[in-house]
């Protein structure tokens, strides 16, 4: 066997949680062939748990293809979990915005996918860990931060002329929105959106950030492209929701970022089946301890001991986001259900990772969010 055959083999290994395989991850280090002797090096900054299982599955994969009489395969961890370190160590942290280490853009092809929603709740999730956030919604035509996040504030200026990023819970936060007052910076006053949308990108000061998440317009037009061509983006993740259509539209922007070489993080399918959550109780108010419950189409569902159940209902046909990431050979990083809480939580003007953090969804997002984290 030479190196590229035992690439391909390699090829057939995923990493632990993903669908995705540990070549196109970028962790093979080195290949050493020598007759019936194979040495692999790799890279792997994860936890030990799953070092072990990329380990022994690497193992299993080249003893199985019965060639090699000897196989040596070593992990090492990077010299440091920091970004800044290396040339190779995956994507690059962005350089063009002082003090921003990863830029995230949130993006979808159709509008109304729930994209602002989410771009909301991975900030809110992130911020939770500790990690320096800021949030840039940079829909010019329809600005979703203000409602999101309940904010009317307009943002301050520095003497030279820069904004100054607004709070919310520890997050710096930006959006168009804030602006369109009476007395709105002159800054963003010009013939083209896609270039006003740059420099106000360029105009914030963010100060020291690990993550800058970025709340794209919907859709392919001419603000996405500037975008994705000027601004070094780390990486993207596209919001879809099951509906056919809506994946067609996902297509269009999954190839606009694959064309400026921006990576696609993964595929994020949101409002994917409805998430009911209740009691059954009898006339007197009793739970039915332990009953069944059964909803037309549905299997039945047990009820605990105080009669609660939850149920998943399949309204539209889901999984689009399953085969889509499969298509773009990356990740599904999770499927978000419609529930009442995250309209509430607009509503509100609170990320519901920030309003009810122990609720199913809010897991959710937080496990989006280690994908996210571990990909980069
Ligand atoms: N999983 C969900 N369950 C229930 N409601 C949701 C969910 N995700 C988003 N929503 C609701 O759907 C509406 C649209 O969401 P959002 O504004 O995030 O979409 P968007 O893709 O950013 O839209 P636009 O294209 O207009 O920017 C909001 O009212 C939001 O509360
Ligand atoms: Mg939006």
């Amino acid at each position: 066997m030479n190196k590229d055959q035992i690439l391909k083999l390699l090829k057939t290994v995923s990493y632990p949680g993903f669908t995705r395989d540990i070549v196109s991850f970028g962790i093979v280090e080195h290949i050493q062939v020598d007759k019936k002797n194979v040495n692999v090096v790799l890279k792997v900054a994860a936890a030990e748990g799953k070092r072990k299982t990329i380990l022994n599955a690497v193992r299993k994969a080249l003893e199985g293809s019965g060639v090699f009489e000897k196989v040596n395969v070593t992990l090492v961890t990077k010299v440091s979990d920091q970004p800044s370190s290396g040339p190779d160590e995956g994507i690059q942290p962005n350089q063009s915005i002082a003090g921003v280490k990863y830029v995230i853009a949130v993006a979808s092809g159709k509008g109304g996918v729930g994209k602002s929603t989410v771009a909301a709740n991975l900030a809110a999730a992130l911020c939770e860990k500790s990690i320096q956030v800021g949030l840039l919604d940079l829909d010019i035509y329809g600005p979703s931060l203000p409602i999101i996040l309940g904010l009317k504030e307009q943002p301050k200026l520095t003497q030279e002329r820069k904004l100054i990023p607004l709070e919310f819970r520890g997050m710096k936060v930006m959006s168009f929105g804030f602006l369109s007052g009476d007395d709105s910076p002159a800054i963003w006053r010009g013939p083209l959106v896609a270039r006003m949308t740059e420099q106000f990108f360029r105009d914030v000061v963010w100060g020291e950030l690990d993550y800058l998440v970025l709340d794209l317009p919907p859709g392919t037009g001419d603000v996405q492209l500037t975008l994705t061509q000027k601004i070094k983006i780390s990486g993207a993740v596209i919001v879809t929701t099951p509906q056919d259509l809506a994946l067609a539209d996902v297509r269009k922007g999954a190839n606009m970022f694959q064309k400026v070489q921006t990576p696609i993080i993964g595929v994020i399918e949101n409002m994917s089946g409805l998430r009911v959550e209740g009691k059954v109780l009898d006339s007197k108010g009793t739970p039915f301890a332990n009953g069944l419950i059964h909803i037309s189409g549905e299997e039945s569902k047990a009820l605990n001991e105080k009669g609660q159940f939850n149920l998943l209902l399949d309204l539209f046909k889901t999984g689009g986001g399953a085969k889509e990431s499969q298509r773009l050979g990356v990740p599904l990083l999770g499927t978000i259900p419609i529930s009442r809480e995250i309209m509430e939580a607009t509503d509100d003007g609170i990320p519901i990772v920030f309003q009810k953090p122990k609720s199913f969804v809010s897991n959710v997002y937080r496990d989006i969010v280690e994908r996210i984290i571990e990909s980069i």
